[in-house]
């Protein structure tokens, strides 16, 4: 298993504080920012865009950023959030009109590219453009709002993408967010995942460093 990584979704943050809670939970040991964008349009509430990005590299927030949208179209917002600073920036292939076209956008624009499935989306999406994929984000629940429970069938079709993986040979992450708490963490690495987002267990907790101490526990054993 690849190094795993620890990914706090700043959704549950206090937004009042954004800049201050980013580098808390950095402080505290994680090693992404999960970065959600919501649109009202593909999913039934609304978020953070680029020019909030923009300002947490400003503030001085220096650590991958992992944007997540979850807005349609995809396309036209891309090259907002190259210019702002992302790192990583992943989009649900039924909202790009063309999945491998808007692959590209990403990659030629630095940034590294990842596909994310629903619980009910097929995993054949993935088939067809696994050379331009850094990663995959498998979603435990359905994607709009924190603190959701995870589903549970989520770990079969963890395994599956994990055997898809593997028989490509690629450099691919697999990126497993929603309902993740220290309490199944280490199950669903066991299932193959082998980075972490995790936004209310983090953020709802008193303590973010022992909270992200107790999932480096669970999934190292
Ligand atoms: C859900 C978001 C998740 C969410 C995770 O649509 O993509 O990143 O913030 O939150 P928790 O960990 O609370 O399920
Ligand atoms: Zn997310």
């Amino acid at each position: 298993m690849k190094q795993p990584i620890i990914a706090p979704s700043i959704l549950s943050a206090d937004f009042a504080r954004l800049g201050a809670e980013t580098e808390a939970v950095l402080n505290a040991g994680a090693d992404w920012v999960h970065f959600d964008v919501m649109d009202n349009h593909y999913v039934p509430n609304l978020t953070i865009g680029p020019m909030v990005l923009k300002a947490l590299r400003k503030y001085g927030i220096s650590a991958p950023i992992d944007v997540h949208l979850m807005v349609k179209p995809v396309d036209r917002i891309i090259g907002d959030f190259i210019e702002a600073g992302a790192n990583i920036i992943s989009f649900h292939p039924e909202a790009s009109e063309h999945v491998d076209r808007s692959l590209q956008m990403i990659r030629e624009g630095g940034c590294r590219a990842g596909l994310v499935l629903n619980p009910a989306t097929p995993i054949q999406w993935l088939d067809h453009v696994l050379d331009k994929l850094d990663l995959v984000l498998l979603m435990g629940v359905n994607p709009g709002f924190g603190g959701q429970s995870f589903i549970p069938e989520t770990l079969n079709k963890l395994k599956l993408v994990r055997d898809k993986i593997d028989a490509s040979g690629k450099e691919i992450r697999l990126e497993v967010d929603g309902g993740v708490k220290v309490d199944n963490i280490g199950t669903i690495a066991a299932a193959g995942a082998d980075a972490f987002v995790a936004g209310s267990a983090i953020f709802n907790s008193g303590d973010y460093a022992k909270t992200i101490t107790e999932m480096r526990c669970q999934i190292q054993h």
